[in-house]
């Protein structure tokens, strides 16, 4: 059956890896109608943004370029349309430039819950807080408000959140055990200092996974866990993080495998799922053409995915992975020379 794509290009050099990715989409002849936006610097102000949420809404998923701030959507693509669970495989291929000297066999996820903590975006003069009398539990004393220019943000954990992203973890890894993976999840935030909200996330992943016997289990903090992810990312399997952490996490995971050229996403709700990839909107290279299309393409196989072409995600993974095996045609984050455009054109060749 037909599927509807809406297609946000983004901001600064981000539309210079999706229009030849696009290339890259419509090579494959699958049964997808598209529906593009313009890149964000070419907006008319206003009045996009209704459209753009009129789009989605019509829409089956959507491909993201990042933003700026120039392209709107994201926001209602979060929590329009309730999509708590931020999916970011991390997994090295031959021809991945790591800096790492056995990156071989690293294959983990990162969940990112998607939806709160401190991403709520709720910031106040640290004196709004007064009227609500709160202790500090490091000083034992009452919070000294009177500071005008202070600010404070809240970070806001809830149960039910954070047992939806477990959940996605639960079954992510279980699908991948039947595929011969590890078939664990790990947990991380600080919830030795921050007893009530991490501490209310480590517990609930900790009785969601409690249902599966199928999986192990562990959990860590996050200070020690950033080691973890740097000296042993070969034990990892499917790993559940707050909004923050692993926002943060995600691209030094990235990092792993040769950077954020090659880390792609999705983000999956219970009706509604789009894809972007990790990176942001590199406006340090805007205008040359050498930003890495992988990780745009990583995402959009996770999106054919989800559309249900697996055999055209299929495709697409291969020939990108042929492409790192030959070595010829890749861009300079990766050693290479080529283009966006000669790069998506060398995975063409290879569908
Ligand atoms: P960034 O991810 O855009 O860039 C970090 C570094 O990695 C830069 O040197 C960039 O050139 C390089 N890089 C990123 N993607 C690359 C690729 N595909 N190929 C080659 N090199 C690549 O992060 P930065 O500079 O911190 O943020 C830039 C803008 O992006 C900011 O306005 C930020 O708010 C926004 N942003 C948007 C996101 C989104 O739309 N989902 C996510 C993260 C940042
Ligand atoms: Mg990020």
């Amino acid at each position: 059956m037909s599927k509807k794509v809406v297609v946000l290009p983004g901001d600064d050099a981000a539309p210079e890896a999706m229009e030849p990715a696009l290339g890259v989409l419509r090579a494959l002849e699958v049964d997808i109608d598209f529906v593009e936006f313009p890149r964000g610097e070419q907006w008319i102000a206003g009045q996009t943004g209704r459209e753009v949420r009129q789009a989605i809404d019509n829409s089956d998923s959507t491909l993201f370029g990042a933003t700026s701030g120039k392209t709107q959507g994201i926001g209602y693509l979060r929590w329009g349309k309730d999509t708590f669970a931020n999916v970011r495989p991390v997994c090295w291929h031959q021809g991945y430039r790591s800096p790492l000297k056995n990156p071989e066999g690293i294959d983990f996820v990162i969940v990112r819950e998607n939806l709160e903590d401190l991403y709520l975006g709720v910031e106040v003069p640290l004196p709004a807080l007064a009227p609500a009398h709160l202790v500090s539990r490091s000083t034992g004393k009452p919070l000294d408000t009177s500071n005008e220019g202070a600010r404070a943000a809240v970070k806001v954990i809830t149960e039910k959140n954070t047992r939806r992203a477990a959940e996605f973890a639960c079954r992510l890894a279980l699908s991948r055990k039947q595929a011969g993976g590890k078939g664990k999840v790990t947990c991380s935030c600080k919830y030795n200092m921050l007893r009530e909200t991490d501490g209310l996330f480590r517990r609930v992943v900790e009785e969601t996974v409690a249902q599966y016997p199928e999986l192990k289990y562990e959990q860590f903090i996050v200070d020690d866990f950033a080691r973890r992810i740097v000296q042993s990312p070969h034990d990892l399997d499917v790993v559940v993080l707050p909004n923050l952490y692993g926002d943060i996490l995600s691209d030094a995971a990235a990092g792993l495998i040769g950077g954020l050229g090659l880390a792609p996403s999705g983000c999956y709700g219970d009706d509604y799922a789009y894809f972007e990839a990790v990176h942001g909107s590199a406006p340090d290279i805007k205008g040359l053409g050498i930003i890495n299309p992988t990780a745009t393409l990583l995402s959009a196989e996770m999106m054919l995915n989800y559309l249900g072409f697996a055999s055209a995600a299929k495709r697409l993974g291969g020939a990108i992975a042929k492409v790192y095996e030959q070595g010829r045609t890749l861009t300079p984050d990766q050693g290479g020379h080529a283009s966006a455009r000669e790069f998506c054109g060398a995975v063409i060749d290879n569908l």
